[in-house]
């Protein structure tokens, strides 16, 4: 096992590059199933999620080529075998449960293992089936299992409970070879649902309103082969525009676009950040006095539920008291205990911690409880007095690639080593 040790107290210069976003990524590489043909994805991030989706393809039978130099992935999906494994790696992410969509789209057939939970909260699949159901699809589930077939698939109306970031995935990947046309309402309008819509238009599906919360979907009979080049990890930008005003420095982060990150520069502009705004890049100044301010996690266009946790470890070292409202996941606060082993005053009252901002928090051994909050506790070690020790950094390297060789090209002490 490897963990990361921190030296806090540094300050921050000089740029950083994004990388391609995970939550694009992992879709997109979902929906090659849906065409047997050559897709090269460009600039694919080598993180594990990645590496094991890729796996997963694998298994099916499928060529897929992650190849380093360039960071092209090659994927050909021409000998795809209908999927009817209980594969540990279906179990190991949740974006596995993705590919029942288009595995039915291609298939009229799909076996996969119910995606697990995980910490942040149980993970139901109810809108997924919910949708797929409605495109013709007879699901039956038993023994941890979930089976789906279909004679053919058959444009409908959905409407969404909750505009579901997976499920309208799912949907509109199964939608896209169905016959007729589908109309998803209450859809997710999260960036990466527009890239994936973008990807599929772009090799032939016919889709409009990616982006905003109704998707129309006219089925085609085929899809081709195509290059794409997935958006930048709004996510990642935005924790590194968090270190820049946790550790008052100023830093260039480059690969943005500004309407993605929007909502999180707006609240980082009410906590009194400085944001010289460029093309694809912007120079974050964190150097000026930091003012509290209280947030709700909300789907997009809202404050994004991926910046929550990097969010209270810079709220724990402002002074006053901040509000954080989790409303998307029902277990997202277990970064909590850890940063108040750091020293961080903050009490959790059902979907809102109250932040009371302190002057110091110290280094100490710390954990990663998941993706997000792993990212805090580097966050939150890069200010602490003395060395914070992030343990269980396996969770990171799910959506990081190379987090701590980006921070320490910053300037900041920090290196990975084996436990
Ligand atoms: C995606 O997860 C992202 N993961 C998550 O990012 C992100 O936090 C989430 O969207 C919200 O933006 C990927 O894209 C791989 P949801 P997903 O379905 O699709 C409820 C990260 O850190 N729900 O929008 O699983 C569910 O319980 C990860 O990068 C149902 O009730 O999120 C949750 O409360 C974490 N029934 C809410 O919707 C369903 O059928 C949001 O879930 C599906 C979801």
């Amino acid at each position: 096992m490897e963990k990361i040790i921190i030296t806090g107290g540094n300050k921050l210069r000089g740029e950083v590059n994004i990388s391609a976003a995970k939550n694009s990524v992992l879709p997109i590489i979902v929906a090659s199933i849906l065409c047997p043909e050559k897709i090269i994805i460009e600039n694919a991030p080598m993180l594990e999620d990645v590496v094991v989706i890729c796996d997963l393809l694998r298994e099916l039978n499928c060529d897929v080529d992650l190849s380093n130099h360039n960071g092209n992935l090659n994927i050909n999906t021409e000998n795809l075998r209908p999927i009817d494994t209980n594969c540990e790696l279906i179990r190991k992410i949740r974006a596995s449960f993705l590919l029942m969509g288009p595995m039915l789209a291609r298939f009229k057939y799909c076996k996969l293992s119910l995606p697990g939970g995980c910490n942040i909260g149980s993970r139901p699949i109810d809108l997924h089936l919910k949708g797929l159901k409605a495109l013709g699809a007879d699901i039956s589930s038993g023994h941890g299992i979930i089976e789906a077939r279909a004679e053919k698939l058959y444009g409908n109306r959905i409407y969404l409970d909750f505009p579901s970031v997976g499920a309208t995935e799912n949907i509109m990947m199964a939608a896209v070879l169905a016959k007729g046309t589908t109309i998803i309402e209450n859809a997710a309008e999260e960036p990466e649902i527009w890239d994936l819509a973008n990807f599929l238009n772009l090799m032939g599906a016919k889709i409009e309103g990616a982006g905003t919360g109704k998707i129309i979907i006219d089925g085609v009979i085929s899809l081709k082969g195509i290059s794409y080049k997935p958006i930048y990890d709004r996510i990642e930008a935005g924790t590194f525009m968090i270190a820049a005003a946790m550790t008052n420095s100023i830093i260039k982060v480059n690969g943005i676009n500004k309407d993605h990150i929007r909502p999180l520069m707006e609240k980082l502009k009410e906590c009194g950040i400085i944001f010289i705004e460029e093309n694809y890049s912007v120079i974050v100044d964190g150097r000026g006095i930091k003012k509290p301010v209280d947030i709700k996690t909300m789907p997009y266009p809202g404050f994004p539920t991926d910046m929550q946790p990097q969010m209270m470890s810079f709220l724990s070292m402002v002074e006053g008291s901040s509000m954080i409202t989790e409303t998307v996941f029902e277990n997202r606060f277990m970064h909590v205990a850890e940063l108040a082993r750091m020293g961080a005053k903050i009490k959790i009252d059902g979907r809102t911690a109250y932040v009371e901002g302190v002057k110091c928090i110290t280094g100490c051994e710390v954990k990663a409880t998941d993706l997000r909050a792993g990212a805090a506790m580097i966050l939150a070690g890069l200010v602490a007095e003395g060395i914070t020790e992030v343990k269980d950094i396996y969770h990171i390297d799910r959506g990081y690639v190379d987090i701590e060789e980006k921070i320490r090209k910053l300037g900041a002490n920090i290196i990975r080593v084996q436990e």
